[in-house]
């Protein structure tokens, strides 16, 4: 069999995976490790013109790791990111994933990566961008690192939404705060060694800081994390696949419209490692 390869996208996150074809997907029994490896090295993976279905997408998550389950039906491991809520009566929040954030930040661990399937792109927008939060974590100075060690951050669902809906309806405040706020250190240890900074759409406020102050730093420790040169930004053509390591990158959708006919399939891995 020919070597897989992987091509560097930018300088810090994702890298274009060569010699991966549906066959080799389903049939190659060391393609797990080595893609759970060059996921931890390059944090976003994008294989093109992959076209795996859903029982390929499927198949090849549960060799990765322990996936979600959503739904029912054939395959309930599939979520659709899709804005129609035909397809998706969760539509509505996905709103959520135009901000630049981590997936389940409001869990005790969360998720370790998600595939996204292309099955229908956005005929303008939708593109999704990547950042890595361990080449952020390493552009601190060390006096930072020092003065980050301690800080400790809020997460909840509520300052994700708010920021796609400001002023939202009584009854949408109760239901985004039925979901608990999540403390977790603005720098996450791994059990690898490395670290990383836990930012994005969910931090809600520094623990014992001023909410003025605290709010600035976020932004501005975001607006660090994920400036251009630091961004991958992958456009979508129908039948790639994209895996990224939630531990490591922040992600984000780039706005489509509504009524776009964009639908990705998801299928999620459970984590294994706490925010600590
Ligand atoms: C997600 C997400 C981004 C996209 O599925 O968690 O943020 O581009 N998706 O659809
Ligand atoms: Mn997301």
């Amino acid at each position: 069999m020919t070597v897989i390869t992987t091509e560097r996208l930018s300088e810090t996150v994702g890298a274009e995976v060569v010699g991966v074809d549906l066959e080799r997907l389903a049939h190659d029994a060391a393609l797990a490790a080595w893609t759970l490896e060059a996921l931890e090295a390059h944090g976003a993976l994008v294989f093109r013109g992959l076209h795996a279905d859903d029982a390929a997408q499927v198949a090849f998550s549960k060799r990765l790791g322990r996936v979600e389950v959503f739904g029912k039906g054939e395959h309930p491991e599939i979520f659709r990111v899709t804005l129609d809520p035909t397809k998706n009566r969760a539509a509505g929040y996905l709103k959520g994933t135009f901000d630049w954030h981590i997936d389940g930040m409001t869990e005790d661990v969360p998720i370790m990566a998600t595939l996204l399937s292309a099955h229908a792109v956005a005929a303008s927008g939708g593109d999704t961008e990547f950042a890595s939060t361990y080449a952020a974590y390493d552009d601190f100075s060390d006096e930072e690192r020092a003065r980050y060690e301690s800080i400790r951050v809020v997460h909840s669902f509520e300052a994700a939404q708010l920021m796609g809906n400001k002023s939202p309806t009584p009854e949408e405040l109760a239901r985004w705060r039925s979901r608990p706020a999540k403390e977790h250190p603005l720098v996450w240890t791994h059990g690898s060694g490395r670290r990383s900074v836990v930012l994005g759409a969910t931090a809600s406020h520094v623990v014992g800081m001023d909410p003025a102050e605290s709010r600035a730093f976020l932004d501005d420790l975001l607006a660090r994390a994920t400036r251009p040169e630091r961004v991958y930004r992958h456009t979508w053509e129908v039948g790639d696949m994209v895996i990224w390591d939630n531990r490591g990158v922040l992600h984000r959708a780039r706005p489509y419209d509504a009524t776009s006919a964009r639908d990705m399939h998801r299928t999620t891995l459970y984590g294994d490692e706490a925010v600590q």
